[in-house]
């Protein structure tokens, strides 16, 4: 897919439902008594396998296009059988916590780019809980026996919402209270939807704890749009002159608006109107401008507030007088690709400035377009749509290898960036 040059962004629209929120909407409302009805769910590539995987587990969802009924069937209800996790490394991570504590076996299965990212950082948690499961070289195909769990202490040795959450799933059918003590605060979407569900959830500065409650009950979820399929169009209007845009009901949990921050220390122009909740969760409405910008840096406290955007920051930092720098962001070794080396790859072949460091990068901003080139999306969603805005910013435009793959998150990507482009 080629990307030509744009003159400026303008328009109001909304993006799809938050893709985190989407997935724990089906999870826990297969494992919830009674039906839980889905508004505004995130259609994507990632979501379509957990609706595919609670089905397979023999929960019945109905979808009527605009929402969707998941029939629960309890806490301990689902049936043993082998999951499909595709490319969902948040399906993989938060499936295994629920079926740790069903009867029966179950095969966890994933997609050759799932299958390479490690597993072992929620199997051995469970283990000590008392889970019986076997990885594969510490990754997928992965077999769990579920079965009576002792609640555990933990102390998650890396900042992911993902394992957190894996912890805390298994906590609802363990014996006792369960905790997890994270370094950084992560994104808190199953903290709030278990609250939600009438779970006792404690939350303490840098801990979080669940008891196991008898049953729970979700009743329904409106989702908000997703911070994260926002950013592409953030980061675009920032960039590019005389851009002006509003995007509607987007989540602003704070624990996923991060890059709003960053921007902000950077002299972008964003502001927040009808800040108001939905549910558990915030949301409002963004205004972005296009802004000229100074470089910042970033320090690893910060960075599961904007882990999955840091692959724009480095297109922002590129265009920010000055050398920016992201530390403590390791954690980006291990998503869909290795996005240190993808993102030093995809920069630098539309002409700009970025070092690859074990933890990080730093970038020497040019305040001026970049010129453009070919970017290999590498099968990474957040990768093609890094390429994408570069080639609205850039001089000459930008081709986007393997541009198919935004549909993991955000299949109508491409034709919203032309609804809302100026050429
Ligand atoms: C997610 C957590 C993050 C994020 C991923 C979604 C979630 O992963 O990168 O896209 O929904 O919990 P980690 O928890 O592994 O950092």
């Amino acid at each position: 897919m080629r990307v030509e040059p744009a003159v400026r962004l303008e328009g109001h629209f909304a993006v799809p439902g938050d893709k985190s929120i989407s997935h724990r909407a089906l999870l826990l409302g297969a494992v919830s008594d009674g039906d839980t009805v889905v508004r505004g769910f995130g259609r994507s590539g990632d979501t379509a396998s957990t609706l595919a995987a609670v089905r397979a587990l023999g929960v019945e969802v109905d979808d009527d296009g605009d929402q969707l009924t998941v029939h629960g069937v309890g806490l301990r209800g689902l049936q043993p059988a082998s999951v499909d996790c595709g490319n969902a490394g948040t399906l993989a991570r938060l499936v295994v916590g629920l079926l740790a504590f069903q009867e029966g076996s179950f095969t966890l299965t994933g997609d050759e780019s799932l299958s390479a990212r490690p597993m072992e950082r929620v199997a051995e948690p469970l283990r000590r809980m008392g889970a019986q499961i076997e990885t594969t070289d510490g990754h997928l195909p992965l077999t769990i026996t579920g079965g009576p769990l002792e609640a555990i202490d933990y102390e998650l040795p890396m900042a992911s919402a993902q394992v957190k959450s894996a912890i805390l799933l298994a906590g609802l059918g363990a014996n006792g209270r369960t905790t997890v003590v994270e370094p950084a605060p992560t994104r808190d979407h199953t903290e709030l939807m278990l609250q939600d569900a009438g779970a006792r959830v404690s939350v303490r500065s840098g801990s979080v704890s669940v008891d196991p409650p008898e049953r729970l009950h979700l009743g329904s979820v409106d989702v908000p749009g997703d911070f994260s399929s926002a950013a592409p169009f953030i980061v675009a209007a920032t960039l590019i002159p005389e851009s002006r845009i509003t995007i509607h009901d987007v989540s602003l949990n704070p624990r996923r608006t991060g890059l709003l921050d960053v921007l902000e220390r950077m002299g972008g122009r964003v502001g927040i109107l009808q800040r108001r909740r939905i549910g558990a969760e915030q949301v409002g409405d963004l205004e972005v401008r296009a802004a000229e910008l100074t470089a910042t840096t970033i320090h690893s406290s910060e960075v599961p507030l904007l882990v999955d955007e840091l692959p724009l920051f480095a297109l922002l930092a590129s265009q920010a007088r000055g050398e920016s720098w992201v530390y403590g962001a390791g954690e980006l070794r291990h998503k869909e690709t290795d996005r240190i080396e993808a993102v030093v790859d995809a920069l630098r072949a539309v002409g700009g400035r970025i070092k690859a460091h074990e933890e990080g990068f730093s970038v020497t901003g040019v305040p001026t377009r970049p010129k453009g080139g070919k970017v290999d999306a590498r099968g990474d969603h957040r990768i093609a749509m890094l390429g994408a805005v570069a080639g609205l910013a850039s001089r000459e435009g930008v081709e986007v290898q393997g541009a198919d793959t935004v549909a993991i998150s955000f299949p109508g990507f491409f034709d919203l960036l032309e609804e809302v482009t100026h050429r």
